[in-house]
């Protein structure tokens, strides 16, 4: 049977400022059982996608993306904070819920017309996965879909990716 993947995610007030509700992964990323249901449901969704490649951003976006890229048989880019590859690489800059980053990938991470699922745990207000997509379109990909263990609905991030197919598994 089905578990209820919405016991294994911690809800933390107040993290990490004031008026934010922290939906902490970990729990579900320490159950095996938990862990495998959630990234199955997210390959059900990329399967039919024909799928050349997934993208996560950093850090979360690895551990939910490797396990979806390896069992769809593509490889994995990551889209690293800035200053972390050694080789050329392109950015993006984006705001979160709390600040301002920029995410970096090497600059042919990605082919042109490579068909690209992007992969995070979370969407908040959709500034990492924006960029993340951006990009991946700058090196000519095409994002087929986005793939998040949680949504935060009040946050509106869906409203940025509006254009691309997604799925959440969770909602909060
Ligand atoms: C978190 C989360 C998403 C992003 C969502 O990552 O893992 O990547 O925020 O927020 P957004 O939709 O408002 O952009 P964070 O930048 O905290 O990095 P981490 O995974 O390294 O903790
Ligand atoms: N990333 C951005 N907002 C978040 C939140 N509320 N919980 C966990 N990760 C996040």
């Amino acid at each position: 049977m089905a578990l209820d993947l919405y016991k294994y995610v911690a809800s933390v007030p107040d993290y990490p400022e004031k008026g934010v509700i922290f939906r902490d992964i970990l729990p579900l990323m320490a159950d095996g059982a938990a862990f495998k249901q959630a990234t199955d449901e997210l390959v059900d969704y990329a399967k039919d996608k024909k799928v050349d490649m997934v993208v996560g951003p950093e850090a979360r976006g690895f551990i939910v993306g490797c396990p979806i890229a390896r069992e769809l048989g593509v490889g994995f880019a990551p889209a690293r904070k800035k200053g972390k590859l050694p080789r050329k690489a392109i950015s993006a800059t984006y705001s979160l819920e709390y600040g301002t980053a920029t995410l970096q990938m090497e600059a042919d991470a990605i082919k042109p017309g490579q068909r690209v699922l992007v992969v995070d745990d979370l969407l908040a207000t959709g500034g990492t996965i924006s960029a993340t997509i951006d990009m991946v379109e700058q090196m000519g990909g095409i994002v087929v879909g986005c793939a998040f263990l949680i949504e935060l609905k009040d946050l509106h991030g869906r409203d940025k990716i509006k254009d691309y197919d997604m799925k959440a598994l969770m909602e909060f």
